[in-house]
């Protein structure tokens, strides 16, 4: 039994409220109850981006700020990050416990076998104008695979859903992989199964003549562990978008294009992109104490810097400096390596970001590490939406599942004009 309340006094009214805790939150509804009047709403809570509000129960991802600390279905993220596999992990996240060798042989040979996309799919990333950004084509073209699939609002049958999850997963890369070649004038190269996901990716990508393109092991295995990374970061920008959509019940494929559209900004996973821009524009290691100033000033942001819930370090950003080393002996060092080192020294060491707490998150070191492996800067964020798919299907079928949920639909506060009458344009002034 639940023995944790809370008593709240009520100063309008002198009334007093025992309101039950679980889990170190109280329920937003129990506030209703506090009014001045019948005729009175009752409470609710003003919380503008979520920022201290539990909008769902789940087993998935368990991030503590405080710490620095990341895991998936318990599992800690260095652990991942150097014994698994990105789509062991993807299996992890979707299904909770890490799978048997034939349960692992079985979901690899399945998203295997739906890397193709359908013909057509190639008509419409065709339409795009020649710098189209590939994560405008992305988030349209995953949009409209929900007409390919209409089986996919199919959404309470879990075959159908493990199917879309198979499709989404798979399909992912090679959308990501043909609009970069649609930006070059270059034909689509098609997937080569008896690749790994991660190195076939890169042969969707950077196949050119070559009958058989292969990959590069250590730039395999580092793709691969920056995937692992980003697959899943509990109740982020995207993953409350794939809630929020998919509450309404919307097909899978529809959710996903709109939690990439939610990746896409420069406070979420657009962020690796603007670190990349800001680097180049800063130029050299000389520049970055003026450029501290005018951030320090107001005028713009540190990109790659902050996060909501790390207010101590981002791990993701400490493994990743760690395969930047990796890839720098294969690639040769990025010279922006050093702007970035500098920037990081200077404001850890500034009062301005040490005492908001402002630590480099996941994006800073990962567009460095990127551009040396000859991505170019506009597919960044794709590079964040092929493995968060994994974590955004996770989140939404959790959501489907759960029995507390509902449709997404918050409340406000109501501070525009009381009751008015109309007035016939003549009568305007
Ligand atoms: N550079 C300079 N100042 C910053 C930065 C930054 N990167 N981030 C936050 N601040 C300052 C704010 O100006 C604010 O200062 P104030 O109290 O004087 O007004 C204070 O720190 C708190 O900032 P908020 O915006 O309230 O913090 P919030 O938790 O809402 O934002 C966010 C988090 C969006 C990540 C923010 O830190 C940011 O914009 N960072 C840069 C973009 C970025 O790197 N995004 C990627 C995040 S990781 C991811 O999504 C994968």
């Amino acid at each position: 039994m639940n023995t944790e309340t809370l008593t709240i006094s009520d100063n309008r009214t002198g009334k007093k409220y025992e309101i039950p805790i679980w889990q170190g939150t109280i329920r937003a509804m129990d506030l209703r109850q506090i009014k001045t009047s019948d005729e009175d709403f009752g409470l609710m809570t003003y919380d503008p981006g979520f920022t201290n509000t539990a909008s769902c129960k789940s087993h998935i991802t368990m991030l503590d700020g405080e710490r620095g600390v990341l895991w998936y279905r318990g599992y800690p993220i260095e652990q991942l990050a150097e014994q698994s596999t990105f789509l062991e992990t993807a299996y992890l996240i979707l299904h909770g416990e890490l799978p048997t060798k034939s349960q692992l042989d079985a979901w690899i040979r399945s998203i295997t076998h739906h890397t193709l996309l359908h013909e057509n799919t190639k008509k419409f990333i065709d339409g795009f104008h020649y710098d189209a950004h590939p994560m405008g084509i992305l988030v349209s073209t995953v949009a409209g695979l929900s007409t390919f699939y209409p089986d996919a609002k199919d959404i309470h049958n879990s075959e159908s859903r493990q199917v879309q999850t198979y499709r989404l997963i798979a399909k992912m890369p090679t959308i990501a992989a043909f609009a970069y070649r649609h930006s070059l004038g270059m034909p689509y190269a098609y997937p080569d199964n008896d690749l790994t996901y991660t190195g076939n990716f890169l042969n969707m990508l950077f196949k050119a003549t070559e009958l058989k393109y292969t990959p590069n092991p250590v730039l395999e295995r580092a793709l691969d562990v920056l995937f692992i990374l980003h697959a899943d970061h509990e109740q982020n920008c995207s993953a409350n978008t794939m809630r929020s959509v998919g509450s309404s019940y919307a097909d899978p494929f529809c959710a996903t294009a709109a939690a990439a559209a939610a990746l896409y900004g420069p406070l979420h996973g657009g962020a690796n992109e603007a670190v990349l821009r800001m680097l180049n524009q800063i130029g050299s290691k000389d520049n970055v104490p003026q450029f501290i100033a005018r951030v320090k000033a107001g005028e713009g942001r540190l990109m790659g810097f902050g996060h909501r819930v790390y207010k101590n370090y981002d791990p993701r950003a400490r493994i990743i400096k760690q395969i930047a080393d990796q890839v720098f002996e294969v690639t040769g060092r990025n010279p922006l390596l050093n702007i970035a080192l500098e920037l990081e020294r200077i404001a850890l060491e500034d009062d301005y970001f040490v005492s908001r707490r402002l630590y480099p998150n996941v994006d800073f070191y990962s567009g460095i590490i990127y551009q040396a492996m000859g991505f170019p800067v506009p597919i960044f964020p794709v590079l964040f939406a092929i493995p968060r798919t994994a974590g955004w299907i996770a989140q939404w079928e959790e959501m489907l599942l759960d029995k507390d949920q509902k449709i997404a639909r918050p409340r406000q506060v109501y501070r525009g004009e009381t009751r008015r009458n109309y007035v016939p344009l003549a009568a305007r002034g």
